[in-house]
Formats: C-alpha cells, structure tokens, sequence
C-alpha cells in the first residue's frame, strides 16, 4: 500500500467514526442568513459575534484601502509589508487593550506562538487549561518548554502544579483562553493572578472570544473581572468580534520588540494586507461606541440558553455569545447538524479531536443580527430533538 492509499484508508476509518470533516460551501457574505446551495440559511456558527464581517462601515473602510493601498502586501512585516494601516491598528489595539504597546500577526493562531515562544523556552515551564485552544497548545508544545496541563479552570490542581515544579523551572508561564471557545465560559481569571503573583509566574491571556463583547469597554474578561492591570500580556484575534482577519499581541514594549525580533510567525511570514488592517481599526471604532450591541447580545444568549434548557436540551446558562448544545455523541451530533442544515439551519456538529470524546456538541454562537424569529425558529427545532432523545 502507497502512502495515499494508507491516507484513504486512514479518511474511510474517520469516516465510519462520523469523524471525517468536509467544509460547507457558503455562497453569499457572512451574516445571520447565508446563501447555501440556492437557499437562505440561518448561520448560527460564525465567531462574527458583532455583526461586522460584513457591516456597511467596515466594508467601505476596507474598499476605500484596497482601493489606496491595494489588496497583497508582498512581503513580510520586516521586509517591506509594514504599512502605515498596520502601525496606526498596532497604536490602536494598544490604546484598546491598555496595554503599553501591540503588534499585528497574520491570524491569532500565529499570535499565540510568537507570544509563547517568547515568554518561554527550554528550562521553562508552561502551565496551560486542558481545553485551552490548539494553538496555545500547540504553541506550547513548540516552545521547548515542559508543558503541564491542569483540569479545566481547576485552581487546585494548578496550585499542584505550580508547588511541586515552580522551582525546578527558569521562567514560568500561564496560559489561558479568557473565554474557552467550544464552551464559552470563562477563566478564573482572579484565581489565576492570585496564583501567577504567588508562585512568581506570567500570565498571558487569549482574548480571542472576549475580545469586542465582555466588560463596560468591550475589551475582555480582564476587564470585566478587574484584572487588566495584573495581566502579563494578552492575545487576540481580529477574526471573531472584530470582523477581519488576523491576530495581536498587547503587551510591555520589551515583549513586543523581542517578538519583532525573534517571532519566526511573524518574521517569516507575509504581512496581513493593509485593507485588513484598515476594516479592523472601524470595527474597533464601531464596538467603542455601541456598548448597547453586545449588551444587548449578552442578554439575549442568556435568554436563549435558558429556553433551551427548559427545553429538555444539556445547555448551561451562557455568559457570552457561546452556547453548546451537548450532544454526546458524534455522530447523533452530525445526524442532528445533517437535518438541521435540510431545515435550513447551518449548526455543524462539533466533534473529537476539537472537544472531548463523548461531548459532540452543536456550539451554537449568537451574533448581533440574529433577528427574534431566527432564534424562535432555532428554539423550536432543537426542541424537536430533545423531545426525540428523551
Ligand atoms: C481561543 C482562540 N485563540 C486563537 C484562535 C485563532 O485565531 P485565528 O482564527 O485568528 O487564527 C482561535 C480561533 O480560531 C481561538 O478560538
């Protein structure tokens, strides 16, 4: 057997596993109603949490900048990609964020491994949330670091961790998703200054999911806890809330400036575009002047969690935009995602590697421009469901 017929073989097993993942073809924009196959479906997976993917202020700052500074960027950020847009967003996401200084990556994947990288390597110690998102994970894994991972938001088990091997490491360093993306609650985020104050660590922070919704400024779960001041260094993403593409890094200027010089993610790698750049500056503007939007938002994903509790279905109370509906397993999850899309409902199922065995899951995530019937449509077919797996 060839290599590709080892890897056929290895895609038919995932397949009888109702694992094997094939992306559906979208044909319109991303909003609450997308175009799929000729039909207009109501999507309720996108991270667009705010509406602005596609928001008439963010398109027009985007296409007056493709039209200044064209769309490819052509080089890398040290080479000749650093345009004016990326400095102006980077002095922006800094005053956002409150953080001394910022810099834009590519994606947030890439945000997280220059950041970890930089904050630890051989000798060092990562601490990190068993479901923290794959690229801390795998960023972690990168570093050289010894990687130890504690029970999801245990502070018990991380204070373990922290006594038995603080001492034997150099640096140490925590890492946290501040909203954990396939459950949508949040990081102890209070426990885990106390802990990093204690045991003389970091804590850098993953607001990729925060970013745009939680507290009074729209600026994460460190500011909603009170915490902003105690946060070593923050990652996000301009790909969720904020409606663009690519990712960021806030933090002390020397982290800064070591990741410009020491971030293969961002040395070797092509610029994101200035259009980019550009279109995330407005959505910041949009998100500081309409605390209304994600309030709003924030209410009515509690609501909702609530009505599908009560309708028989294994949902928490949501305190973000995340709600995951616990399925089990994969595939009644892909059975339930396959009818729902015949009704059209775009909810795919959520399954291993992504989340734990066992706990498929439809994740729902609720945007700005859902509008009341969607979500009672929404309600109403789930519903179904719990009744037949009741
Ligand atoms: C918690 C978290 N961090 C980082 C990322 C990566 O961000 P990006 O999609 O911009 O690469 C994601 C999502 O994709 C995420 O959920």
């Amino acid at each position: 057997m060839n290599i590709f017929q080892q890897m056929q073989q290895d895609l038919d097993a995932l397949e009888t596993r109702d694992l094997l993942r094939c992306p559906t073809v979208i044909d319109s924009p991303c909003g609450a109603v997308m175009k799929i196959g000729g039909r207009d479906v109501s999507c309720f997976c996108s991270n667009d949490y705010l509406s602005l993917a596609n928001h008439p202020k963010v398109c027009l700052a985007a296409g007056q900048a493709i039209e200044k500074w064209g769309f490819g960027s052509g080089a890398s950020r040290l080479v000749s990609g650093t345009t004016a847009c990326h400095v102006q967003l980077e002095r922006k996401l800094a005053e956002f964020k409150r953080a001394p200084d910022a810099m834009v990556t590519s994606t947030g994947w890439m945000a997280n491994r220059v950041a970890i990288c930089a904050l630890a390597g051989k000798g060092d110690l990562i601490l990190c949330d068993k479901l923290n998102h794959a690229s801390i994970l795998d960023a972690a894994a990168a570093s050289g670091a010894t990687v130890r991972r504690y029970l999801h938001r245990d502070m018990n088990r991380l204070e373990v961790l922290l006594a038995r091997h603080r001492k034997s490491a150099g640096r140490c360093l925590i890492v946290t998703d501040s909203v954990f993306s396939m459950d949508g609650d949040i990081a102890p985020l209070v426990d885990l200054v106390a802990l990093k104050k204690q045991y003389d660590a970091q804590l850098l922070i993953d607001e990729a999911h925060a970013t745009g919704l939680l507290g009074a400024g729209g600026r994460g779960a460190a500011e909603l806890l009170g915490v902003e001041d105690d946060i070593d260094a923050v990652v996000g993403t301009l790909s969720k809330a904020i409606g663009s593409i690519g990712g960021f890094v806030a933090g002390p200027k020397p982290l800064i400036n070591t990741i410009r010089n020491t971030g293969r993610a961002y040395i070797y790698t092509t610029a994101p575009p200035a259009c980019a750049c550009v279109a995330a500056g407005a959505a910041l503007e949009i998100i500081e002047n309409s605390p209304d939007v994600r309030d709003g938002l924030l209410a009515r994903s509690a609501g909702l969690s609530k009505r599908l509790a009560s309708a028989g279905l294994n949902v928490t109370e949501a305190l973000t935009p995340i709600i995951p509906v616990i399925i089990g397993s994969a595939g009644r999850a892909a059975d339930i995602a396959a009818r729902l899309l015949e009704m059209d409902i775009l909810l795919p199922a959520i399954r291993p590697p992504t989340v734990p065995a066992g706990s498929s899951r439809l994740r729902i995530s609720l945007c700005a421009s859902h509008s009341a019937e969607q979500i009672d449509t929404l309600v109403e077919r789930l519903k179904e469901f719990a009744i037949v797996s009741g």
